[in-house]
């Protein structure tokens, strides 16, 4: 299993092109399920869970290409199989976004309950609600679900979320764009990859208004066409690069993205003392060799500061000049990376009440740990990169799975990174 081993100690300092958003070509990948007609993602990022929906596509018996470095093709004619299997969806939660295009174009649809990260309880009840509110029949066994549409297909209808979920919303979107009539989603998700998704999804000709507020409404229709789509900048990705440089007391500048998805990681950014220069594709962190301020991050749904930065951002707050508490909302069990964090020299109380205390040390030190989950994995990068001697990082495929070519990147911006096999 690859190991990432970093000598830290030295600030980061240079540019970083910013890849095609993890969270967003996976829906959209998935959506190309809904049209017979070829589809072209472009800015698709090379990673593990890209690799991974592919291989559950083809299951299906869809063609899916990679032509270039960042393009893919997808065209789905006739469907092989409506079961995806469970070796694949087992390694990640996003491969369930293919229940309701399976479900709205091919009448059913099979799934295994979904794995994914190991960062708490992920229920996928609100999926299904969802689903279910357009008419499906829905049967659990043996750890699968298995949703049948009725006759006539799906029947647009009023769905309102007990609490918004991205992936929940994203499926169902999906759905109704394909159900007859009107479905109108309310408490939905704000999130910039579900006004993505909606994007691509009215390039293949659907009816969708209402994205990035809480109220989504889509007008069925009864087929959708193929598409040519530039998937936007990832966000998280940004953030990271520019938490890293931060925490570095370096320079980075994150290039080919787009700040205005990122307005509270860019207001926590400035609170720890970095000067930002923020362009039309561009954002730099400036920390002119100082050690960052302690800053207090509460995580909740767009636009609030992304649980998928809090990892990265709590590494900051350990190497800061004074105290911090980062409390967690989104999700349960979401703080694996403290205790490895720890074994660097980190001063970390809790968790308690989904919160940690963090006392900022001058110095970390550098110690064997071990990656548990995809952006955890990036907060021991963060902190390996800011600390003293070498760090080795296990079962480094967390990182894999959502940050290309991280180890190039990062020697870019004079990281000394190495892969060990
Ligand atoms: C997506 C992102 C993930 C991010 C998360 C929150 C993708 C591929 N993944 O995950 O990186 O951390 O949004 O921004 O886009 N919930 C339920 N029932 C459901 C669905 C969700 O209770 O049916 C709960 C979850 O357990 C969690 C909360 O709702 O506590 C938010 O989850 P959700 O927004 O659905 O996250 P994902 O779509 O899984």
């Amino acid at each position: 299993m690859d190991k990432l081993e970093i000598e830290g100690g030295r600030a980061l300092a240079g540019e970083v092109r910013i890849s095609g958003a993890k969270n967003s070509v996976l829906p959209i990948m998935a959506a190309c399920l809904l049209t017979a007609e070829p589809v072209r993602i472009r800015r698709a990022p090379d990673l593990r869970d890209v690799a991974t929906m592919a291989r559950i596509l083809r299951a299906f018996g869809a063609e899916v290409e990679r032509t270039a470095s960042d393009t893919l093709e997808v065209q789905m004619g006739q469907a092989c199989s409506v079961s995806a299997p469970y070796d694949l969806v087992k390694t990640m939660r996003a491969s369930f976004f293919v229940l309701g295009p399976l479900l709205a174009r091919f009448g059913e649809a099979e799934a295994p309950l979904p794995g994914g990260c190991a960062i708490g309880t992920r229920p996928v009840d609100q999926h299904l609600k969802g689903l279910e509110a357009l008419g499906a029949t829905l049967d659990l066994h043996d750890g699968y679900v298995c949703m049948t549409a009725p006759p006539g297909g799906l029947v647009g209808s009023d769905v309102r979320f007990d609490r918004p979920t991205v992936g929940g919303t994203e499926n169902l979107m999906m759905a109704a764009c394909l159900a007859s009539g009107t479905t109108r989603i309310s408490n939905a998700a704000r999130e910039p990859e579900v006004i993505d998704l909606a994007k691509f999804l009215l390039a293949m000709g659907a009816s969708i208004r209402g994205q990035g507020t809480d109220q989504i409404t889509v007008q069925g229709a009864e087929r959708l066409s193929g598409a040519d789509f530039f998937v936007m900048p990832d966000r998280i990705e940004t953030a990271t690069y520019l938490i890293a440089g931060a925490a570095t007391r370096g320079r980075v500048r994150a290039c080919g993205t787009d700040a205005g998805s990122l307005a509270s990681v860019l207001h926590s950014l400035a609170a720890t003392g970095g000067e930002l220069d923020v362009g039309d594709s561009h954002i730099e962190i400036n920390m002119r060799g100082r050690r960052p301020r302690p800053v207090d991050i509460r995580t909740s749904e767009h636009p609030g500061f992304p649980t998928d930065a809090q990892a990265q951002f709590l590494a900051l707050n350990c190497v800061a000049d004074g105290a911090s508490t980062v409390e967690e909302t989104i999700f349960e069990n979401r703080f694996m990376h403290v205790a490895e964090l720890v074994r660097l020299g980190a001063v970390i109380s809790g968790p308690r009440d989904n919160s940690v205390h963090v006392q900022g040390v001058p110095q970390l030190h550098g110690a064997p740990v071990m990656a548990t989950d995809l952006r955890a994995s990036f907060s021991l990068v963060i902190a390996g990169l800011a600390a003293e001697g070498t760090t080795l990082i296990d079962r480094i495929y967390h990182i894999d799975r959502g940050y290309e070519a991280v180890e190039d990147k990062l020697l870019v911006l004079g990281g000394r990174v190495r892969r060990v096999h």
